[in-house]
């Protein structure tokens, strides 16, 4: 799978994808990530991306000329199932989502900033806009890189125990059970006879019980959908 990020703030993004699993994702030629710094895409020679609403009022917004010269580029390139557009007043993300789109080959997304991009940009290029939570960030990028990171986690391959992303919190729709390592007992603290047993049937049961019970307390909305 390949992304290709918009961004004024490219440096904000090196660091997530050069760690760990999304870094071991793109050494297995599983992912690519390729970042586009917005300001090579400039107005003029002082590197404008943005300018004063119409109409007036604080902040600025991001201007439909560079965006476009960056994505007509790159939809010059290869085709693209989808132009993502990171926003506080996009579709919140959740896990549903992350599948569907990690089935997708090749995907722009646009880190906004500022007062948002020209209504244009959304109209003329945007497929899927996207929010994290419901609170404002300073930019898209944060929210790109928790976007990029859910999907990358459970593309097949990705991860070494292949069967551990199908036992995420959310995946069946329910929260995960709790889970223990050694020692079998610390400071008192013990962890439940039935996971010492070696009976596999009488554990996942406890499992599945165990997680009904934490999302009945936790996060009952998920069980009424
Ligand atoms: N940009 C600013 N806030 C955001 C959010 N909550 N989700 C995605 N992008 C954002």
């Amino acid at each position: 799978m390949r992304f290709d990020i918009i961004s004024v703030q490219p440096d904000l993004l090196v660091s997530p994808f050069s760690h760990s699993i999304l870094k071991r994702a793109q050494n297995k030629g599983l992912v690519e990530i390729h970042i586009h710094d917005l300001r090579k895409f400039a107005i003029n020679k002082y590197g404008q991306v943005d300018d004063y609403a119409f109409g007036g009022g604080a902040g600025m917004v991001m201007m439909i000329e560079p965006i476009a010269k960056c994505i007509d580029n790159l939809q010059a390139e290869r085709a693209y199932d989808a132009v993502i557009y990171m926003t506080p007043d996009g579709e919140t993300l959740r896990q549903p989502l992350v599948n569907r789109l990690s089935l997708l080959q090749n995907v722009i997304i646009l880190c906004g900033h500022y007062k948002g991009v020209d209504e244009r940009v959304r109209q003329k290029y945007i497929t899927h806009e996207i929010s994290i939570g419901d609170y404002v960030l300073s930019g898209g990028e944060l929210g790109a890189a928790v976007l990029t990171d859910a999907i990358i986690r459970i593309i097949p391959g990705v991860l070494n125990d292949e069967s551990s992303a199908l036992t995420d919190s959310f995946q069946d729709g329910l929260l995960a059970p709790p889970v223990y390592t050694r020692p079998a007992e610390y400071e008192g603290l013990k962890v439940p006879d039935i996971l010492l047993s070696g009976h596999t049937p009488k554990v996942e049961q406890w499992r599945f019980e165990q997680a009904v019970e934490r999302t009945r307390q936790r996060r009952p909305d998920l069980l009424q959908e």
